[in-house]
């Protein structure tokens, strides 16, 4: 942890979220990075996103604590920007942003490290910074959700380098898009739905 804090100085980001839940879950989620509510209590998947994503597990019949939560940067990301108050005075804020790929570099060992301790039955990937992550940057969300993938994961070549390789392990993962993306773009909730309902047939089709 303590060389990933090192490996993001000089970004603009903030806070650190641990990664949480069981060392042998059903789940384990990656998502992007914390937003602010993440941020300020240290913990994942707390704010509006949350919600969204303990209605997809509810409909599987599964809670947060039966699952892990990771990202694949643990700090929130942000850019300053100017925020018109209601008095009409320009004040500026603080806004989540994507995180760079250097941002995801410097976390990597943090994400190797729990894909290497964590055993889930399944990995679900939600948005296209956590599937990218694991699958780099030809894999898309919009092409892979809802389908079961058996691949190796990349992983960076040693503790301090700046490089991927790919993993000798095969991880099983279904992609399916980020919680918070309804918000955005309302149409995806159909497919974020049938993506949650074929993660439930393939987990009550597994012995765990
Ligand atoms: N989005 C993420 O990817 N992770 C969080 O913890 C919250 C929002």
């Amino acid at each position: 942890m303590d060389i990933c804090i090192k490996r993001i100085e000089g970004s603009p980001v903030e806070g650190f979220v641990k990664g949480k839940g069981p060392r042998k879950p059903t789940l384990m989620l990656v998502g992007e990075a914390p937003g602010e509510n993440e941020a300020i209590q240290g913990l994942p998947f707390v704010g509006r996103a949350g919600e969204e994503l303990k209605k997809s597990l509810a409909s599987i019949g599964l809670t947060r604590e039966d699952v892990y939560m990771t990202s694949a940067v643990r700090s929130r990301p942000f850019i300053w920007k100017d925020k018109k108050e209601r008095n009409g005075e320009s004040v500026k804020k603080k806004y989540n942003r994507p995180p760079t790929q250097s941002e995801i570099i410097a976390h990597a060992p943090i994400l190797d490290f729990e894909l290497l301790n964590i055993s889930p039955l399944l990995i679900v990937t939600l948005g296209n910074v956590g599937l990218q992550r694991l699958l780099g940057k030809s894999a898309t969300v919009s092409k892979l959700h809802g389908q079961l993938l058996q691949r190796p994961v990349q992983i960076l070549e040693s503790l301090n380098s700046t490089q991927y390789t790919w993993s000798s392990e095969t991880y099983t993962i279904i992609p399916t898009y980020h919680p918070a993306s309804v918000f955005y773009r309302p149409s995806n909730r159909e497919f974020l739905e049938d993506d949650w309902k074929t993660i439930g047939d393939y987990i009550k089709t597994q012995k765990f």
